[in-house]
């Protein structure tokens, strides 16, 4: 095994840890991932020649790889993601749960042995900026080497996190081996108590880049509960005004339902002057500052981005993300090195392999790209990049925008009356379901603020948690929810979406800053006529009106639906939240 000169650290909590790992693992190997440039190549040929990376055309893509997933490893696996809380009612009706020490067994006879034969990577990694007092350090021990490169696309690894660690014992512990990669024993532990994570069986990211999802969501909202502050599955944008004005916004749109595309949209002519950069795609984590406003980091350094659907049209600024240095994970290939997926800026070329790695032909009923494709982009790629992503302090947050994937019933834009109404709106989200969760897509089911997959404790409690920040931040941001995505009678889209959603913001960005009215509805506050800007607008005005109307008869039916979720959360769920829904169906009955 390695000798203490290979050992990048004097930390003794950390090698003693590391140790018992490899005892239980039994690695062939272990090597110390030290973030530097030399090692990445070193490591992507390591992959290259392990045909677990398959190069691009370097002169159209440089530093650019393709990888094929197992074809039973495509997405998060919500019903094998565990929280492992002392009590069942500390993880909540919405989790899945395991007692931690049957969790540590059962989980540690799938270990024992899992990486013989194979190299074990220890991944030190930091979220959020090196020097940010919001940051936290993460150790991945990991067998799979496509997730040692992508760990160093997602977060800022290497030197930099021991560095940051010293010889604190202040550091989250993730064990992650693809193992057999068997859904039978594919397992995603979380045990907010000892600040670990044990990921078994996958290599997806979501399950298996461990500073993504389980660290600095599952793990870090329940700091973030303890610690008074907010975790969240959100982007941060940053919106510069033709004055030089910057206001910042967080939305929460669950997985593959527009994040991405918001945070890094590029707003229509009309709207000359504008300029909307990327603080974050996925992630914010929040904080009230000295000045009584929320400010927010992303902890990430990357994106990890859905495929399909993202063109020179949608999102210039992912293309650009994507050109260089990016893994890209079950999309379609060419025989020379190109790629291709559904909603790519060309048709597809007549033959492809498609995700599976079989051959394609153009007019083939199965898709070639995966729905859940993805790609792994260094955040510094981003043409739009904002210059404050550094800054240790974050950003102060104007508002939040919450927005679920629903083909009836939410109108375009809503703005809550107060926080709490706010907090009811996010908690009361509902969201159709998408391929970046094995399972049924398009159902609609309650995802409050997107973070039911994400939640590492009791939704009631994290509900509360909302409510009890109105009392820490004295000035709090403005509270939103849009939704993009409502659909006419013949199932289109009734709003064009992507840049257009500029229109959008930018009303709530005004709002924000007390420059315009608003209109009172019994849902919430709604621009008033003309004040949504729609000049060159390529929708029909029928379409608008559809996408912005308030359905009393749909509303009816929502708010029976959200009793079931209020009877599926139990006694933990906030009175004022529940006050919230009998006070609007009061006003909906009586209108
Ligand atoms: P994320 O997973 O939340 O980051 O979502 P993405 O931004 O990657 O988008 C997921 C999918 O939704 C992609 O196929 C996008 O093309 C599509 N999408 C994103 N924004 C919009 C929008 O405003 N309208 C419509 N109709 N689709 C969108
Ligand atoms: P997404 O991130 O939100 O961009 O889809 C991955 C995920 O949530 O699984
Ligand atoms: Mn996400
Ligand atoms: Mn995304």
């Amino acid at each position: 095994m390695h000798t203490s000169s290979e050992r990048p650290t004097t930390n003794a909590h950390l090698l003693g840890w590391v140790e018992e790992m490899a005892k239980l693992c039994k690695p062939d190997r272990v090597y110390w991932c030290d973030g530097s440039e030399a090692e990445k190549k070193r490591l992507t040929e390591e992959a290259v020649a392990a045909k677990v990376l398959i190069p691009l055309d370097q002169k159209k893509w440089p530093g650019c790889y393709y990888h094929h997933s197992n074809p039973n490893d495509v997405a998060r696996v919500e019903h094998l993601t565990f929280i492992c809380t002392p009590t069942k009612e500390d993880a909540g009706p919405t989790n899945n749960w395991m007692e931690p020490k049957e969790a540590y067994r059962k989980l540690g006879a799938l270990y024992d042995g899992a990486m013989k034969g194979r190299t074990m990577y220890v991944v030190p990694y930091v979220m959020g900026p090196a020097t940010s007092p919001f940051s936290k350090v993460g150790i991945e021990i990991t067998d799979s080497v496509y997730v040692a490169l992508n760990m160093g696309i997602m977060a800022r690894m290497g030197k930099v996190a021991l560095d940051r660690l010293g010889q604190s014992n202040e550091f989250n512990r993730g064990l992650h081996s693809v193992a057999d990669c068997n859904p039978e024993r594919r397992f995603i532990c979380h045990f907010p108590q000892d600040n670990t994570i044990w990921s078994i069986g996958s290599g997806y990211g979501g399950n298996a880049l461990l500073g993504k999802k389980c660290l600095a969501l599952r793990i870090a909202s329940y700091l973030a509960k303890n610690e008074g502050w907010l975790a969240e599955h959100m982007l941060i944008l940053e919106a510069e005004s033709p004055t030089g004005e910057k206001q910042y916004v967080a939305a929460a749109f669950p997985s593959a339902c527009g994040k991405t595309n918001f945070a890094m949209m590029i707003p229509p002519a009309v709207f000359k002057g504008w300029k909307i950069r990327t603080v974050g795609d996925d992630i914010s984590w929040m904080r009230v500052g000295e000045d009584g406003r929320l400010w927010a980091v992303n902890p990430e350094n990357g994106y990890f981005g859905v495929a399909p659907g993202t063109n020179r049209k949608t999102n210039p600024n992912a293309m650009d993300s994507v050109r260089k240095d990016t893994l890209f994970t079950n999309v379609a290939r060419t025989a020379d090195g190109d790629i291709w997926w559904e909603g790519w800026d060309t048709e597809a070329p007549p033959e492809l392999t498609d995700w599976k790695g079989q051959h394609w032909k153009k007019g083939s009923p199965d898709k070639a790209a995966h729905p859940n494709s993805r790609f792994t982009a260094p955040a510094k790629n981003n043409p739009a990049i904002s210059p404050s992503v550094d800054d240790p302090k974050g950003v102060p947050i104007s508002a939040i925008i919450f927005g679920g994937r629903r083909s009836t019933t939410v109108p375009l834009v809503l703005e809550a009356f107060n926080w709490t109404h706010g907090v009811y709106l996010g908690a009361t989200m509902g969201s159709e379901t998408t391929a970046a969760a094995t399972g049924q897509v398009g159902v609609v089911r309650r995802d409050p603020m997107a973070m039911l997959p994400f939640c590492g404790y009791d939704a009631g409690s994290y509900f509360q948690h909302w409510l009890d920040m109105q009392t820490r931040i004295p000035h709090p941001p403005k509270v939103y929810m849009v939704n993009w995505f409502r659909k006419s009678a013949e199932g289109k889209f009734l709003w064009p979406g992507y840049g257009d959603n500029m229109r959008v913001l930018k009303w709530m960005l005004d709002r924000a800053a007390g420059r315009v009215g608003a209109q009172e509805t019994l849902l919430g506050n709604t621009p008033k006529a003309g004040d949504l800007d729609l000049t060159g607008l390529d929708a029909p005005k029928e379409n608008v009106a559809a996408a912005t109307k308030i359905d009393l008869g749909e509303w009816e039916q929502e708010l029976e639906s959200q009793a079931e979720w209020f009877d599926k959360l139990g006694k933990t769920l906030p009175k004022p939240i529940a006050l919230q829904r009998e006070m609007l169906l009061e006003r909906v009955r009586s209108a």
